[in-house]
């Protein structure tokens, strides 16, 4: 059951931090992260999770902080979800189940502007950055489109415009 939560899904870079941040502040959303969540409760950091347990263990992580959100049944809560996490078949369900899902899209430039200097994300790391997004981005993609209950051309729009969407989205559906 949908209950004015706001999932936002998309690329690392896409926004989906600050944007939640926006919305907690200007909107009064409650805010949660499944990256902040699963380092808080590991108790240390995601490069740290990756290299002592690998990828697979992350990605079982993720799914269960979702299914623990949806158990938990949040109220007009923006949930910010990790890069890779839409990927999974069982977390798709999940996120239906637990709001409107809205993947924030942008431009390759963009990723790569904000990305070049961050050393937090383990799928980035070594090699050549453009290249290692766009394959990524490949095989992702198609599976953001279809998670996704609205899309939104980040490149192009200002948050209150964002928010405007994800309302008229909304309002749609009642
Ligand atoms: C990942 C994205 C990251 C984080 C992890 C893996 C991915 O989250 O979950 O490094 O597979 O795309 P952000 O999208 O918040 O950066």
């Amino acid at each position: 059951m949908r209950k004015g939560n706001i999932i936002l899904i998309g690329f690392m870079g896409s926004g989906k931090t600050t944007f939640g941040g926006w919305l907690e502040k200007t909107e009064g959303k409650a805010r949660v992260d499944t990256d902040e969540y699963i380092v808080a409760r590991e108790g240390r950091s995601i490069n740290d999770i990756f290299e002592t347990e690998g990828e697979e263990y992350f990605r079982k992580l993720e799914t269960e902080v979702l299914r623990e959100f949806a158990d938990r049944g949040m109220d007009n809560t923006v949930i910010s979800a990790g890069g890779g996490l839409p990927v999974r078949e069982e977390n798709g369900v999940l996120l239906k189940k637990l709001g409107s899902v809205v993947y924030l899209r942008a431009e390759t430039d963009t990723l790569v502007k904000r990305l070049k200097a961050d050393r937090t994300r383990p799928l980035l790391r070594g090699g050549n950055l453009r290249q290692r997004i766009e394959k990524l981005m490949e095989q992702r993609e198609e599976i953001y489109k279809q998670r996704a209950d609205l899309i939104l051309d980040t490149d192009r729009l200002t948050f209150e415009e964002m928010y405007e969407r994800i309302v008229e989205y909304e309002n749609s559906c009642n």
